[in-house]
């Protein structure tokens, strides 16, 4: 990995939604201090629901300033139980005192998977006013890993890893079938800061792969997220980095 990763291993998953829980907090401050708001992209999953169960909590957190994303969606319904939206909406979204204008999720609800992704880059633009040619920079985006390595909807050897100038596609999943929809990479590189969540055992042998095997990022997606200029954290749990070798220090 050329990108200098902070990894950090936590003896258990509380431990490790706190630290990024505290993380994020960091986050929100820094950049509402700096620019007087903080944009965020969610990862779905199950991973994240305890982290933003834990992050309602933080109730004096400036929620009016902080700007909701999502790093990726399934093609699904707002109230499908397979929706990212709908899973931070029950663990975060309603508990927080926040405008709802300040959530921007993916309308997963169209029936087709490309206008979906025409009308959510359109979204990210049109907020970040970002110019043609040119990328938004999160202040953080939030990322999960799956036993095979992808991250957001970017699936091992799929079409969305090449994806060198759209800031949102959709992309179609053999395995699963179905096009989901997800945040290209140089979106994902050009964040301030990339926070990586993992938990449990069956992530052990992709993370070790990830962080410290010499397979193609073709084949382990999250290899290829290295912000270039911006920091990249990994919070894994004892479970999850049971793999890694120990790094010299
Ligand atoms: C999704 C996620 C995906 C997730 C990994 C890990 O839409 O599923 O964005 O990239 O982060 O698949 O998922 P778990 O946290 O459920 O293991």
């Amino acid at each position: 990995m050329s990108v200098q990763a902070a990894v950090q291993v936590f003896a258990d998953p509380g431990g490790l939604f706190r630290a990024a829980a505290d993380e994020f907090a960091r986050c929100v401050k820094d950049a509402v201090t700096a620019h007087g708001r903080f944009t965020v992209a969610l990862s779905g999953g199950s991973t994240p629901k305890s982290l933003y169960a834990l992050l309602a909590t933080y109730s004096t957190l400036p929620w009016d300033k902080i700007y909701f994303f999502f790093g990726d969606e399934r093609h699904v319904p707002p109230d499908s139980p397979e929706s990212n939206y709908r899973m931070a909406r029950e663990a975060l979204l309603s508990k927080i005192p926040g405008p709802a204008s300040n959530v921007f999720r993916v309308p997963g609800e169209t029936p087709d998977a490309d206008q979906v992704a025409i009308t959510y880059e359109q979204t990210i633009r049109q907020f970040f006013k970002t110019p043609p040619g040119s990328f938004p920079r999160f202040d953080l985006i939030l990322l999960g890993m799956g036993p095979d390595g992808h991250t957001a909807s970017l699936f091992p050897k799929t079409k969305a890893l090449q994806e060198k100038s759209r800031l949102f596609v959709a992309n179609w999943v053999e395995k699963f079938k179905t096009s989901r929809l997800t945040l290209t990479l140089p979106v994902l590189n050009n964040a301030a800061e990339v926070m990586f969540l993992v938990s449990g055992p069956d992530k052990a042998p992709a993370l070790r792969e990830v962080l410290q095997g010499d397979q193609s990022g073709e084949l382990f997606p999250a290899k290829l997220v290295q912000p270039v200029s911006g920091k990249l954290m990994w919070l894994v749990d004892q479970a999850a980095g049971a793999d890694l070798r120990a790094q010299k220090s």
